[in-house]
């Protein structure tokens, strides 16, 4: 046991939620993660893990076997005897693109009269500015302090990044509650930021957006580098190595997507409008994503527009769904966006992703999802890759050519390898890449 080691409650087993309680408890504290599902909280408890995350699932048990973690359905009773609880729930995009709180002011509503006096209350959860204010107000208890203490993980490497963050920010107005949660992560190598809660909720928010304009930049870029016949690649090689711009989040790809930067812009921009606020790089960077998958669908029915074919009643092979490679999450995924837009115009679509199946997925409405690549590429007039998995690149592409109909493959994430995709005969249309 760390010299510190707290009584802690995550509200909420969401990637966040089980993963804060998961590592707040690896570090030494002891944790109680309250969930309303019933049924999860049984899988918990039997340490059985559905989310697709590296370590999460070892974490779990071991947390569980050393008697550090536990689980419940019972939210207000575990608040009873807690030093610090952290909301960490669903903020889903709400009405008119603003975040719904709903989840947040119920679950307030649950524990206003069982937290002990001098318990600290946290939000993780990605939250509007005036949020921790608005809590506290639903909480009306003026000895219990609430923060803003954003998580900044990635979907896939969630229990790496919380182990081993760039920064630990922290936001709020009483410096004993800030000292006790800045305690919490003594064992993390990593600076703490000490700010007021409207801070700590708008970094959030701008990281999100900061990522999602590089995204919508490398996209744009990656456009015309196709345009002016150069590569992508390279020339994000070449600004990368500027410290003032680093090189991460510049790969190009059917767009960004997934649980947190879609919903994130959009409820910003509808805070900036509530604020009275025009920010036109925000609108342009949401905007920018949208007008990308058009192009990128458009570059498919060229290409077979090219090869006397017609993107109506093409049979395409679609290679990836969810919305990166490690996870299983297909909310808001860039390749399914893709997809509607490609079903639109009237193509047939036959997709393998190595994260689902048919039996758990049911996607019928949009495309048959078939277990095999070589399955979906029968027939097939072209072959789009839509998620980076590394499985693809490893595929047996001779194989894969002796099943599609067409020679064209797109790969707009840059996944392949363009010499194998030689050898197997097909035509490797990258993006930002000359051909
Ligand atoms: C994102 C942020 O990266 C995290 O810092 C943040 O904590 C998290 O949202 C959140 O708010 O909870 P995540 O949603 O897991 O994390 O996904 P990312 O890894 O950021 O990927 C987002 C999208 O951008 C994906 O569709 C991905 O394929 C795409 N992407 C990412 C690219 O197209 N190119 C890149 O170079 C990087």
């Amino acid at each position: 046991m760390p010299a510190e080691s707290r009584r802690v409650v995550v509200v909420g087993t969401g990637y966040v939620g089980l993963t804060t309680g998961a590592c707040l408890a690896s570090l030494g504290h002891r944790v109680v993660c309250a969930d309303a599902d019933a049924a999860k909280v049984a899988a918990l408890r039997r340490g059985e893990v559905a989310l697709l995350e590296p370590d999460l699932h070892e974490l779990v048990r071991d947390g569980l076997d050393g008697g550090r973690l536990a689980f419940t359905g019972d939210t207000a009773a575990a608040v009873d005897d807690a030093e610090v609880v952290f909301l960490c729930l669903p903020t889903p995009m709400g009405l008119g693109g603003a975040a719904d709180l709903a989840a947040v002011e119920a679950v307030a509503g649950q524990i206003r009269h069982r937290l002990p006096a001098g318990c600290v209350v946290v939000d993780k959860s990605t939250v509007p500015v005036g949020t921790a204010e608005r809590v506290a107000a639903l909480l009306g208890r003026s000895d219990v302090p609430v923060l803003s203490n954003p998580e900044f993980l990635r979907e896939g490497s969630a229990v790496h990044d919380f182990l081993h963050p760039d920064r630990i920010v922290i936001g709020g107005g009483d410096p004993a509650a800030l000292d006790r949660v800045a305690g919490l992560y003594r064992a993390l190598d990593a600076p703490v930021l000490r700010c007021a809660a409207a801070d700590a909720e708008l970094a959030k928010y701008a990281a999100n957006f900061f990522l999602a304009m590089k995204l919508s930049f490398a996209n744009n870029l990656a456009v015309l580098c196709d345009a002016v016949g150069a590569d992508v690649s390279e020339v994000t090689a070449a600004i990368g190595l500027d410290p003032r711009i680093g090189p991460a989040f510049l790969r190009p790809g059917p767009g960004w997507g997934g649980s947190c930067l879609p919903k994130d812009t959009h409820a910003l921009l509808t805070a900036c409008e509530g604020a009275g606020v025009d920010f036109p790089l925000l609108r342009a960077t949401i905007e920018t994503n949208v007008a990308h998958q058009h192009h990128l669908v458009d570059r498919i029915a060229a290409d077979l527009d090219a090869g006397g074919r017609s993107l109506a009643g093409a049979r395409l092979a679609l290679l990836g769904l969810t919305f990166k490679a490690g996870t299983a999450d297909l909310r808001d995924s860039p390749a399914l966006a893709v997809a509607r837009l490609l079903r639109a115009r009237g193509a047939v679509l036959v997709a393998a992703d190595p994260a689902l199946s048919a039996e758990t997925t049911d996607l019928s409405d949009l495309l048959t999802l078939v277990e095999d690549p070589t399955e979906a590429a029968d027939g097939a007039d072209a072959c789009v890759v839509l998620t980076e998995w590394p499985e693809f690149r490893a595929l047996d592409w001779e194989r894969m050519a002796g099943h599609m109909r067409g020679r064209t493959v797109h790969d707009p994430r840059g996944v392949l390898d363009p010499d194998r995709l030689a050898r197997a005969g097909l035509a490797l249309h990258g993006l930002g890449r000359p051909r």
